[in-house]
């Protein structure tokens, strides 16, 4: 079993497709453990993105997430991170495959509707940088 976290960013909530993506996961049998709304300071948006600190789009994307709300969910299941991801779809929703959330929803690289943990070590740093143990439905 394994875990990855799960955002719904700011564009996403802004265009009300929680619903739409909410949907997929569950279509996808991507079990979703916990799930909740939040609004990220600028200085929170900056320590979630650590990793991307010396990136050219790291003011841009910190500004971004902290535009508006957004709702962060933890996902449960047998390779998660990678299943997750597939559904995602790449980064660039230019490159994303068809069927995918981003290719159907993103308008913009960085506008690109959802996030997901790139690896367990990652997972384990965005879920608990959001979630404490009393928040994880097990
Ligand atoms: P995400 O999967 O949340 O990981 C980092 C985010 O930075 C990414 O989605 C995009 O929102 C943003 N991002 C990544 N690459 C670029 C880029 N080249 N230009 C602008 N934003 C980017």
């Amino acid at each position: 079993m394994e875990r990855t976290l799960s955002i719904i960013k700011p564009d996403g909530v802004g265009r009300s497709i929680i619903g739409e993506v909410v949907k997929r996961l569950e279509e996808n049998d991507l079990k979703i453990i916990a799930m909740k709304m939040i609004w990220m300071t600028k200085k929170q948006a900056q320590g979630f993105y650590a990793v991307h600190k010396e990136r050219p789009f790291f003011d841009s994307l910190t500004d971004f997430m902290s535009s508006g709300p957004a709702v962060v969910m933890v996902l449960e299941g047998d390779n998660v991170i990678a299943r997750y991801r597939n559904i995602m779809g790449a980064t660039d929703y230019k490159e994303a495959a068809e069927g995918t959330i981003r290719k159907d929803f993103a308008t913009d690289i960085e506008k690109n509707v959802v996030h997901g943990s790139d690896s367990p070590e990652s997972a384990a740093f965005e879920i608990g940088y959001f979630f404490n143990q009393f928040e994880i439905a097990v």
